[in-house]
């Protein structure tokens, strides 16, 4: 995973991460569940779901447009990546975009309540494993002008 500011394109340590909040931890594409549960049991996810987005898929477009508008959850956002690529923004206290290029044996914790926005590589194409505390509480707030 690369993590800069987007402004100035500087790198951001894990550390820096770490202040906001978000967790990041590579696993192994093979054996990956033990970690996921060690995730579930210390920080409440009970749900546990895969997500894909694809080139072909017809409605890919509407879904990317509902991901790339800055917007928050009261759940984390807890994402693994199997296979693909895509891009988190992430705002900084000081409100500044963290840029964070995930690809295969990422897993991201976006905390609950942090102002975040999505996109997908050049290559339209992501799969990844979800983790939530409740299924419901899975819906966007997006942020107002
Ligand atoms: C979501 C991401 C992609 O809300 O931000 O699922
Ligand atoms: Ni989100």
């Amino acid at each position: 995973m690369r993590v800069s500011w987007l402004d100035n394109d500087a790198e951001i340590s894990e550390a820096e991460l770490g202040r906001v909040g978000v967790l990041h931890q590579r696993l192994p594409l093979d054996d990956y569940q033990g970690a996921l549960d060690r995730l579930k049991a210390e920080r409440g996810y009970v749900a546990q779901d895969i997500v894909e987005l694809r080139p072909d898929m017809p409605n890919l477009a509407a879904v990317c447009d509902k991901f790339k508008d800055e917007h928050l959850h009261r759940d984390d956002e807890v994402r693994f990546v199997l296979a693909g690529a895509g891009v988190f923004d992430i705002r900084s206290a000081e409100g500044r975009w963290m840029r964070l290029e995930v690809e295969a044996s990422d897993l991201i914790v976006v905390p609950a309540d942090l102002y975040h926005r999505f996109f997908l590589t050049d290559r339209q194409e992501i799969r990844c494993v979800r983790l939530f505390k409740d299924a419901a509480g899975w819906v966007p707030e997006y942020r107002g002008e």
